[in-house]
């Protein structure tokens, strides 16, 4: 069976970008492939969060990853800091990774424009530590969004290179994957792109938001002046209205908009309350679940211990493997 690895920083809720864009697509793959499935929280270190904060982020995304359908009897969901073999691959790696190629990736770069005072070598090597990630498990497919393209490339390089090096075809190159053919990318509130955390809180709807928290987001939406003329195009605005309702209400309420929209009688504040209905009603069983698993301490120390053991077992072989190919003595 193939295997299929991806990370999530543990930086706060997760919205329903991350959702749509990334976990209803983990649930379909963890039937069909080995999936490992983990929270990345080396990776965060390069932003110095502070002991409190991260370990409770880690608890949050497990608690919103598990509510959201991800099921630890079919996946591996595992800390990536408690499979510290992936420390000892990426120091082989770095071995191997060029200063250049690392300063000319533009998630790199971009950092470094937000944060000129914190370009830490944590933060440069960060390809290498996803590459680890990714190779430890000889995955073949690893789910990612558009922004996580070059890394991917990156650690084929890698992983090439290691494989050329030491005259090998030990780790196989891994390939972007998307369960359905195209991504989806769900846009934000205010006409803006993406939803994302980084762009916005106001536009960004989370798992766990409710009551007037979402309302006043989902009231906010930006609209138009309305169609002037009868089958006028929709702006960006108004079809990322549609692209969210499509996401959470039945096809038939869907119509009845569409068909106001092209005859001109739309109210896009009625448009608004019906996807505030909606988006509640889709969202509510979610919640719950969330706040039923995050209060369970020991049902997610069960399910962290469960993927810890997993995820070591095949790490331990593949590090193990590598520290024979490299010549060490094992
Ligand atoms: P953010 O942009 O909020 O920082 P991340 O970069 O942490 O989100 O995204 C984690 C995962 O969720 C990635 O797989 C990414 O592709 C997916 N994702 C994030 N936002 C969206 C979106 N608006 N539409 C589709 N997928 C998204
Ligand atoms: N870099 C990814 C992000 O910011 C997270 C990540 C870390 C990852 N290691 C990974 C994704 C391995 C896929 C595979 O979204």
């Amino acid at each position: 069976m193939e295997t299929i690895v991806s990370g999530m920083r543990p930086t706060g809720h997760l919205h329903l970008g991350n959702y749509f864009g990334a976990l209803t697509n983990f649930i379909k793959m963890q039937q069909n492939y080995d999936c490992y499935f983990f929270v990345a929280d080396y990776h965060m270190l390069t932003t110095h969060p502070n002991p409190a904060d991260l370990q409770d982020n880690v608890r949050i995304i497990l608690s919103e990853y598990l509510a959201s359908g991800l099921d630890p009897e079919k996946a591996t969901i595992y800390v990536q800091s408690m499979v510290p073999e992936v420390a000892e691959l990426y120091m082989y790696l770095n071995m191997i990774t060029y200063v250049g190629e690392l300063e000319r990736t533009s998630a790199f770069k971009e950092k470094v424009r937000q944060n000129p005072n914190n370009v830490n070598a944590g933060l440069l090597t960060y390809p290498t530590l996803m590459a680890a990630d990714i190779i430890l498990r000889k995955a073949t497919k690893v789910p990612v969004g558009k922004d996580q393209q070059q890394h991917l490339e990156m650690t084929r390089d890698i992983a090439e290179r290691f494989n050329k090096l030491y005259k090998t075809d030990y780790f196989p190159l891994p390939q972007a994957f998307n369960f359905d053919g195209d991504l989806v990318k769900i846009p934000s509130l205010d006409g803006n792109g993406k939803m994302s955390k980084s762009y916005g809180e106001k536009a960004t709807v989370y798992l766990t938001d409710e009551g007037n928290v979402l309302k006043k987001k989902i009231m906010s939406a930006k609209t138009d002046e309305g169609p002037q003329s009868p089958n006028s195009p929709k702006s960006v605005e108004i079809e990322n209205l549609f692209s969210l309702m499509k996401l959470v209400s039945k096809p038939e309420i869907i119509q009845q908009f569409e068909d106001s929209y092209a005859d001109c009688s739309i109210r896009y504040g009625d448009m608004k309350k019906q996807l505030l209905a909606d988006m509640d009603s889709f969202l509510q069983p979610i919640r719950e679940r969330i706040k039923e698993i995050y209060s369970d301490e020991a049902y997610l120390n069960k399910v962290i211990a469960i993927g810890t053991e997993k995820a070591r077992q095949s790490a331990k072989k593949t590090i193990k493997e590598v520290r024979e190919i490299i010549g060490f003595r094992v």
